[in-house]
């Protein structure tokens, strides 16, 4: 079969990154790289007290770097978390910032050095190419498997006032450097991993079917798949094993850096509507969504839905369009597991009269304009019934 050859011009973005074992312990050596004197080291009150913690510490006293503990940032970071990460930054004189956590803790640093280089409120960079001066060195230590915010040009900042998620989409969002470490990944609670390991699904099958992707993102997403498909479903005994933790960690990697460049679709737009509602863990409101756009979306997108069956090793030949369908939604449902079985939205306290708010938030969202299918406002509203 001939391969036809996509030569629209299409840029691609990817930071700098080490993986493997014990890799946190170049951050001390990394943040000298970047000539900081004192950095602003944000993380989380549960992750300040693990263990492997010191590898990060240790690494920052070798290099005779001084830094600052900022540990204000809620799930899902909000503008305000920001604000005050930003005043601690500048009254510190901090140089840098070293975020250790997950996509909320990377996120909100991402806000923080988005605020010191620029001014202003956080609130006046949301949308894409906006921010003007580039952040301060930032190096990411990722401690889930799936956000990707150590490799991607997006942040996400919640506004509570306004229940809703703010996306900032920029190449100045890029980390300078991402540590990716499995042995930081081992200590995540067990639905966090199943999360993680959702959103980065999601991330590499909505880059995938993204009109806006290329040959290097299909690259990147495939393999991705791939390796989820490998990982999960995901058992609590396996949560010390390396190996599987190293497939999560390759899979947020490959997925990162596909959708930063190919962009993403509705199951993140509906996503972001339901969490900045109701505050839920981005993986689970993305979970609640994803069959329902997969269908939707799946006739606008065949042969790439069915070359993502393939690297979930379904077997394609002989089948029709209809019959990959099912199959692939078969085996996304195992992999997810017992975790987000079965759940609605209603579960988390929506009802018919909160339609028209998310709605209107998904339509809004930037994430739709690389969907594959472009919905209108009663597509989104019967996805969203769907899903009640
Ligand atoms: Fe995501």
């Amino acid at each position: 079969m001939a391969v036809i050859l996509q030569r629209e011009l299409r840029k691609f973005v990817a930071p700098e990154f080490i993986a493997g074992d014990n890799s946190r312990v170049f951050a001390g050596r990394y943040a000298g790289n970047f000539h900081s004197k004192k950095i602003l080291l944000t993380t989380s009150p549960q992750i300040i007290d693990m263990k492997w913690m010191a590898g990060i510490t240790d690494s920052l006293s070798d290099a005779g770097i001084d830094y600052e503990l900022f540990m204000d940032i809620t799930e899902n970071p909000r503008d305000t978390d920001v604000m005050r990460g930003s005043e601690v930054y500048s009254a510190e004189e901090c140089t840098g910032i070293i975020a250790v956590g997950g996509g909320s803790v990377m996120d909100c640093s991402k806000g923080i050095g988005i605020v010191s280089a620029n001014k202003g409120h956080i609130s006046d960079y949301v949308g894409v190419d906006l921010v003007k001066n580039p952040m301060p060195p930032l190096i990411c230590l990722p401690t889930t498997g799936g956000s990707s915010a150590d490799v991607s040009q997006y942040a996400v900042i919640s506004c509570r006032e306004r229940k809703c998620k703010n996306l900032i989409i920029s190449k100045s969002l890029v980390p300078d450097v991402s540590l990716l470490d499995t042995v930081v990944l081992t200590t995540q609670p067990d639905e966090i991993t199943v999360y993680s390991g959702i959103d980065a699904f999601t991330h590499a099958v909505e880059a995938y079917v993204s009109n806006g992707s290329s040959h290097f993102s299909d690259l990147m997403a495939l393999e991705a798949i791939r390796q989820t498909g490998n990982a999960f479903p995901y058992d609590p005994s396996m949560a010390y094993d390396l190996d599987f933790r190293f497939k999560t960690l390759l899979s947020s990697l490959y997925a990162g850096i596909s959708f930063s460049n190919a962009g993403l679709g509705i199951i993140h737009s509906m996503s972001h509507a339901i969490g900045g509602m109701y505050d839920l863990a981005h993986g689970l409101s993305s979970s609640l969504v994803m069959g329902a756009v997969i269908r939707f979306n799946y006739d606008a997108a065949a042969d790439k839905y069915r070359n993502v069956a393939k690297a979930l090793s379904i077997k394609t030949s002989g089948k029709n369009d209809e019959e990959v369908k099912e199959l692939l939604l078969e085996k996304i449902s195992q992999m997810m597991g017992t975790f987000c079985k079965d759940t609605k939205l209603s579960s988390f306290g929506a009802s018919e009269d909160d339609l028209p708010f998310l709605i209107s938030n998904t339509m809004s969202d930037p994430c739709v304009v690389t969907n594959p299918k472009m919905p209108g406002k009663s597509d989104i509203e019967d996805l969203f019934r769907q899903v009640l």
